[in-house]
């Protein structure tokens, strides 16, 4: 394998480089931080200049890297590939609250594949060994090709906190028809099985040196890295403000670990869990002998506005589908909330590569 040297200014920082491997995945190997966020050429926050040296721009999406930013030596570091020895320039900010971790490979065993909601599951996979990641990070796994198709790559944001550093959970919802969930974990993968996963990455984590109320707000599975960022703040007390849990689904059935957040949010008065239902009212709870107070009822945008007449001060944190994750930054930024103090992390699969996937540069992802 042909290896070039990348190197990364303005720290003058020098990574080897298979000419097979992206310049994000070398450098975040090695130790040397990039911003990423997605990792597969939807988002655009890996973009950097490139000051010298041939690449491969590889599957970065035409709205991602447009073709005059093609025509300005700009790319994308988590598709671009080396053809020659490379210098880019990045802004190498790291959030100080942010462990960096390098990115290594590693070998689980799944312990634990069970349905947990409507079309999800709970994967929980114990590590070779541990890892050390940031609440709100995701891995990164090797789904096998089945019937003679190439392996890809699909990400999953780890559920449990940093503590729990060789036993991770995930949190998968079926995409009809997707490669990883439709045709893997929701089909033939089982307990017992080996699975190959990297990481970790990303960089929507908890901004553990705060103290701002965090208003974490979750669609379907976007509730994953959400849960690890509560555990972490609650149970290694690694948070000092306070903390309110917006998770929104169709039904009460669309929705899960009701009854440990409940839990969590008896234990702690610093946490507040507001499940939201879209699609079920107060009367269909009732009438299955529930508690219609133990609900929120509407969008989670609608429960947000209901609850909340300013914002300001707080700190946001966003995840989920991306349609639902701007709708949730419009809302906090009508309650006063500065873009700066909005985290976003979007669920972009394939099917985002062919649209507008970076919806707003203001937004840190
Ligand atoms: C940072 C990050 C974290 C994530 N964390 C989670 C998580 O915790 N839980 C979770 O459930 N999901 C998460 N996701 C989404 C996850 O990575 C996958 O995208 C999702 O699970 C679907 O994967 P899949 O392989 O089943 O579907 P894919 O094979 O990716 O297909 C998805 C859809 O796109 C269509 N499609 C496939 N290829 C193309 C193409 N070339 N052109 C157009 N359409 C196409 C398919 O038909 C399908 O409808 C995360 C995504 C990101 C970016
Ligand atoms: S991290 Fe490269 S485009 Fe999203």
């Amino acid at each position: 394998m042909t290896t070039h040297t990348i190197t990364v200014e303005p720290v003058g920082r020098e990574v080897e480089c298979d000419e097979d491997q992206t310049i994000l995945d070398a450098c975040l190997r090695a130790g040397v931080w990039l911003p990423h966020s997605c990792t597969h050429g939807t988002c655009a926050t890996c973009k950097v200049d490139k000051l010298d040296g041939e690449v491969d721009l590889g599957e970065a999406s035409s709205f991602a890297l447009m073709d005059f930013e093609r025509d300005e030596g700009k790319l994308l570091t988590c598709c671009a590939r080396p053809r020659g020895d490379v210098t880019i320039e990045a802004d190498l900010d790291v959030d100080e609250d942010m462990e960096v971790h390098p990115v290594e490979d590693y070998t689980g065993t799944v312990v634990v594949l069970e349905d947990i909601a409507q079309d999800t599951k709970r994967l929980v996979v114990e590590l070779d060994r541990e890892v050390g990641f940031n609440a709100g990070q995701y891995m990164k796994f090797t789904v096998p090709g089945a019937d003679g198709a190439e392996p890809c790559d699909r990400t999953w944001s780890i559920g449990s906190p940093p503590g729990e550093s060789s036993r991770l959970e995930f949190h998968i919802r079926n995409v009809p028809g997707g490669r990883g969930t439709d045709g893997w974990v929701f089909s033939t993968l089982a307990t017992g099985d080996e699975v190959r996963l990297s990481g970790p990455y990303g960089r929507f984590v908890l901004k553990t040196g705060d103290d701002k109320h965090a208003i974490l707000v979750g669609g379907g599975t976007g509730v994953a890295p959400l849960k690890s960022m509560v555990r972490h703040a609650l149970e290694a007390g690694e948070y000092e403000g306070d903390l309110t849990l917006y998770a929104g689904g169709r039904t009460r059935a669309h929705l899960y670990d009701v009854d440990v957040f409940r839990a969590l949010a008896d234990e702690y008065d610093e946490f507040t869990y507001r499940p939201c239902l879209s699609d079920e009212t107060p009367e269909q709870v009732e009438a299955d002998g529930e508690d219609p107070d133990d609900y929120a009822f509407g969008m989670v945008t609608d429960v947000i506005e209901a609850d909340h007449a300013k914002l300001s001060g707080c700190r946001g944190y966003l995840c989920g589908p991306p349609q639902m994750v701007d709708a949730a930054l419009k809302t906090l930024m009508s309650r006063r909330l500065f873009p700066r103090d909005i985290f976003r992390e979007d669920f972009f699969d394939e099917s985002d590569k062919n649209s507008t996937g970076l919806k707003s540069p203001l937004i840190k992802r």
